[in-house]
């Protein structure tokens, strides 16, 4: 049996303000909170949703020193590419704020002093790395050294980027101070700890007796935490950046980042409703749905809950905490640090118009149950062939023909025959299956059920043709016909509202539709008759390839760049004397011939004038030049190695070639034109 509720409360994680949104936050968080939010709405029940940017924390104040500017800086600038840009996808935020807001500030010193007068910390001190020149404590990604298990000088304090274990500054060989490149010491410091094992039995209970319905992998990150054991987490930290610590003797330390960002829910709400916040908060009859990424279950599952009820005062506890995987792009993790990613704000000028394209595209693709991928081919046949060839097809030839036979006017439906009983009795099945989606959180589904709608009623034209009706002088039959027909477009506004915004209001414009309800779903007169339509206009158009194509380039552009950026030179070989290098008999030769191996895509054969006479080479360099752009090039060659046969072509020697950091060849050449057979020395 359900729980009753009277109101719901929808957290969506905070973006941390060091860089704008792109899709993976989107298909992730605010997309499928907006798609409840908006279904909730349209259910009329009591619903808020709340959101806001994540404004403290060490990569922030990373970033500003990077650039020269102040943290804040950094957090006003992404603060706001961040809200503008969620409006504009029609992110149905009820509040969207932000943890530098003052009553932020407010509400989460409240918070930590509560939980020090009640006595819920204890305290530690222990030895943290301190940069005696700058007179501050470094947070582990500001100590760099040497990785103690592969060598590399250049090791951050939590990560050898070149061997990619993750690091203790502690650990590493000679820290020295990312600020001033001063010598690290270690200096004694005390901090505050959440003794999160004295919650360990509550939680086990709350979440794996009372919530097994949790979504499998929520349930199962927080079975394997309980399993191993909770331990007291550090709430504070040495930093300038952040909400301070609110006790005497603290100077110079603040809430640790995730101690103070939950809490910016509550900040949020209270600056939406100051008089009444406390009943979405307090009120056990409220639900608390909070809408994450899969990196954030522990905070949100643990150690949130876990200060909540050390609060106490009738906080509540998150009643749905529908976690989702990660989306990747084109196979790769998206990265904000390498730019691998689509930003919402670029998209935005991109296709302008086309919110709800890529609303569409993310929830289809919805990482709800494992990680998936965005590729910009699939988000184009997605539109091409779902939105403008079913969805957009039915409505356009719906409102047409509405338009060609009864002068844009409602027509009077008559008797209901078979076929359009049954279809009434498909778009309640589709509705049945749809609801039951969304309350679920199986958001993908739902939309499959949406779409559902449209195909059928792509079929029942296709069934009745009305065009063909009409040509027997039929025309109580056709009223009929348009008349369902334009239902189900009216049916089609309402079920889409959530996914599809943009094009719901459009269509609801289009059909003068006034107020909607979930509960008019389903029905045969959500269309008035005798109601005046407007003409036709194109929900969706076709994404040409040329649109497809640009973003892609940039994707290949991106590739290229990281992998200059991230280039390692291999280490140096062994020295060898000046003698087995002489054995060596390089010399440079004129290219006579060059011609793709039949049957081989990596190969060239040449044909090279070598000052003896000719000679044959085979060489792996075909997918980096056309043969025709080689000839007449001088090349340089190893011309003593030993023959070899590379499909069934006999080598006379080596053409030498530099290897790019994305792996590409290009052909070693003299810089001036030199006589064939000159050698190389
Ligand atoms: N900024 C965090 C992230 O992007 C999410 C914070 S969620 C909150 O991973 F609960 F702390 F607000
Ligand atoms: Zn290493």
């Amino acid at each position: 049996m359900e729980k009753k509720f009277k109101r719901t409360l929808i957290t969506t994680a905070l973006p941390y303000a060091n860089g704008p949104v792109h899709i993976g936050h989107l298909a992730g968080v605010y997309v499928p909170a907006d798609i409840y939010a908006r279904y909730m709405r349209l259910k009329g029940e009591d619903v808020i949703m709340i959101g806001g940017s994540d404004e403290h924390g060490v990569p922030i104040t990373i970033k500003a020193r990077a650039e020269g500017v102040t943290p804040q800086d950094i957090v006003d600038r992404y603060h706001n590419i961040i809200k503008e840009s969620m409006k504009g996808l029609g992110i149905s935020f009820d509040i969207y704020s932000r943890t530098t807001s003052e009553i932020h500030h407010e509400t989460a010193s409240e918070f930590f002093r509560h939980l020090y007068d009640k006595g819920e910390f204890v305290e530690k001190t222990s030895m943290q790395p301190y940069d005696e020149v700058a007179g501050e404590f470094l947070a582990d990604r500001y100590v760099t050294g040497t990785c103690p298990h592969c060598g590399n000088e250049r090791a951050y304090g939590d990560q050898c980027e070149a061997c990619g274990t993750s690091l203790n500054a502690t650990d590493l060989i000679n820290p020295r101070s990312a600020l001033t490149d001063s010598e690290v010491v270690m200096r004694e410091t005390k901090h505050w700890f959440l003794p999160l094992d004295k919650w360990e039995g509550e939680l086990s209970k709350w979440i794996l007796e009372g919530h097994k319905e949790w979504k499998t992998n929520v349930y199962g990150q927080c079975k394997s935490w309980i399993d191993l054991g909770l331990q007291p987490r550090a709430v504070s930290r040495d930093l300038k950046w952040g909400v301070p610590v609110p006790v005497e003797g603290a100077e110079g330390k603040v809430l640790y980042v995730w101690f103070d960002a939950p809490i910016g829910y509550i900040s949020n709400t209270k600056e939406l409703l100051p008089d009444s916040w406390e009943k979405y908060w307090k009120d056990p009859e409220t639900r608390i749905i909070n809408f994450i990424g899969k990196d954030n279950i522990v905070f949100h599952c643990i150690v949130f809950p876990a200060m909540m009820m050390a609060y106490g005062d009738g906080f509540q506890l998150p009643d749905n905490v529908p976690a989702n995987e990660f989306l990747n792009l084109e196979g790769d993790k998206i990265s904000t640090s390498r730019n691998w990613a689509v930003w919402l704000h670029e998209y935005l000028v991109d296709f302008p118009g086309k919110q709800d394209v890529l609303r569409y595209v993310l929830t289809a693709n919805a990482p709800e149950t494992k990680d998936n991928d965005f590729t910009w081919s699939d988000f184009q046949a997605r539109n091409n062939n779902e939105l403008v060839a079913i969805l957009g097809n039915f409505v356009n030839r719906a409102i047409v023909l509405t338009h060609k036979y009864f002068e844009g006017k409602v027509p009077a439906a008559g008797e209901l025959t078979e076929v359009d009983t049954q279809l009434y009795a498909d778009i309640n099945a589709a509705k049945v299956s749809l609801s039951n989606n969304l309350d679920t959180f199986h958001f993908r589904e739902a939309l499959k059920d949406a779409m559902e709608i449209a195909r059928i009623g792509n079929r029942y034209l296709q069934e009745t043709e009305p065009w063909k009706v009409a040509k027997t002088g039929d025309m109580d039959r056709v009223a009929t016909v348009m008349n369902v027909a334009l239902q189900i477009c009216g049916n089609i506004a309402v079920a889409f509202e959530p996914f599809l915004p943009f094009m719901s209001e459009k269509l609801r414009d289009m059909l003068n539709m006034g107020q909607i309800s979930w509960d008019a779903l389903g029905g045969d007169a959500i269309i008035e008759t005798g109601a005046a339509i407007k003409p036709a206009q194109l929900l969706f158009e076709k994404i040409e390839d040329e649109a497809i194509e640009a973003q892609k380039q940039r994707l290949e552009r991106i590739k290229k760049e990281n992998q200059v950026k991230n280039f390692k030179a291999e280490p140096q070989l062994p020295n060898v004397e000046f003698d087995t290098f002489m054995k060596a008999d390089l010399r440079v030769g004129t290219v006579l011939e060059c011609k793709k191996v039949p049957k081989a895509d990596k190969l060239l054969q040449f044909l090279i004038d070598d000052g003896m006479g000719t000679r044959t080479i085979v060489s792996g360099i075909a997918k980096y030049y056309n043969p025709e752009d080689l000839v007449g090039k001088q090349v340089c060659f190893i011309a003593n190695l030993a023959p070899r046969k590379l499909k069934g072509i006999e080598s006379q020697g080596m053409i030498l070639s530099a290897e790019n950091a994305d792996g590409s060849l290009v052909v070693m050449g003299p810089t001036a034109p030199v006589v064939p057979g000159a050698q190389v020395k």
